[in-house]
């Protein structure tokens, strides 16, 4: 399976200089903005993202991942995506300047992205802070395959309430949303995990669809594990080149230590139980 994506990746990527479409605050750090793209992203699915570049002479010349929020498809815009982010350091500060029609450097889409199984109940969605940007291209997927999104269930914490997002968006798909933070200032207080924990045991999930922190995604592969329930994790791990060319984002295999995974070209979404987080 991995084998196969990696080679999808090759023949479907694109390197293209973008025009910016929006790119709009929705909260004190918090940002989406949407990019003209190849109509090659069409088939991108959710869990890849794209390397945006910012190359010049005032910001390090790196690239930094995203993953894809929504796919643009409107025939005002044409073919683009979006992307949620969140302003931490020099580049996303400098990618919140970018105005509309602005012109930014994109590679992708890339990656491995979360698999739907043929048939399917109930679906737990985990996300912690920005973690959450690719559950909402999932449930536009899910809702796509037919999934009944009333049986869905979102846990999705951050530190305070600043940092849940999309709520609404999910709500309104008919999927149930529960909230966490860690300072009390909406939902529950605590880690997001301390309630997903309670909802495995009570709903019994068929498939976990997590992204956030690693030391979360470790928390849900510990539990997902005692309780049997199949889990697919998209990991943050930092990345330099995106596509399998620097060994800057390895991951250990859990059931080799010999063997390092490639973050960027053998994930980021990846089986649970083969990764040592
Ligand atoms: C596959 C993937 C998908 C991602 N999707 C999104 C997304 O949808 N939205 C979003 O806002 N961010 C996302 N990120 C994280 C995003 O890439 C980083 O926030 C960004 O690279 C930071 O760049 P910067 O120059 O602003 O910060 P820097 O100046 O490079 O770093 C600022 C601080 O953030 C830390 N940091 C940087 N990158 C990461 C990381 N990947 N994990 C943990 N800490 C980090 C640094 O250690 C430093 O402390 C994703 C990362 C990966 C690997
Ligand atoms: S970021 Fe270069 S190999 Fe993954």
């Amino acid at each position: 399976m991995l084998s196969l994506t990696l080679q999808k990746i090759k023949q479907d990527m694109f390197q293209e200089k973008n025009q910016i479409l929006w790119n709009k605050k929705i909260g004190p750090s918090y940002y989406r903005i949407g990019i003209k793209c190849h109509r090659g992203y069409s088939d991108a699915q959710p869990g890849q993202f794209i390397m945006l570049g910012f190359g010049d002479q005032t910001a390090p010349l790196l690239r930094r991942p995203f993953s894809i929020h929504r796919l643009v498809t409107t025939d005002s815009h044409g073919q683009g995506v979006e992307i949620l982010y969140k302003i931490v350091g020099t580049c996303t500060k400098k990618l919140s300047f970018y105005k509309k029609g602005d012109i930014i450097g994109v590679l992708g889409p890339l990656g491995s992205h979360f698999l739907i199984p043929d048939t399917i109940g109930r679906i737990f969605m985990v996300a912690g802070g920005v973690g959450i940007a690719p559950m909402v291209f999932l449930a536009s997927s899910l809702q796509k395959k037919g999934v009944d999104l009333s049986k869905c269930m979102v846990f999705n914490g951050g530190r305070s309430k600043d940092d849940l997002l999309c709520g609404d968006h999910f709500f309104t798909l008919g999927m149930s949303v529960n909230t966490t933070t860690d300072d009390g200032s909406a939902g529950k207080k605590g880690f997001v995990t301390d309630i997903v924990s309670a909802a495995i045991k009570e709903h019994r999930p068929d498939m976990i669809y997590a992204c956030g922190p690693t030391p979360m995604l470790k928390a849900v592969t510990q539990m997902t594990e005692i309780y049997a329930v199949p889990c697919q994790v998209s990991i943050e791990t930092m990345m330099a080149c995106g596509m399998g060319a620097c060994l800057g984002c390895a991951v250990e295999s859990r059931k080799d230590s010999d063997r390092y995974f490639h973050a960027c070209a053998d994930g980021p979404v990846f089986n649970a139980s083969i990764l040592k987080i």
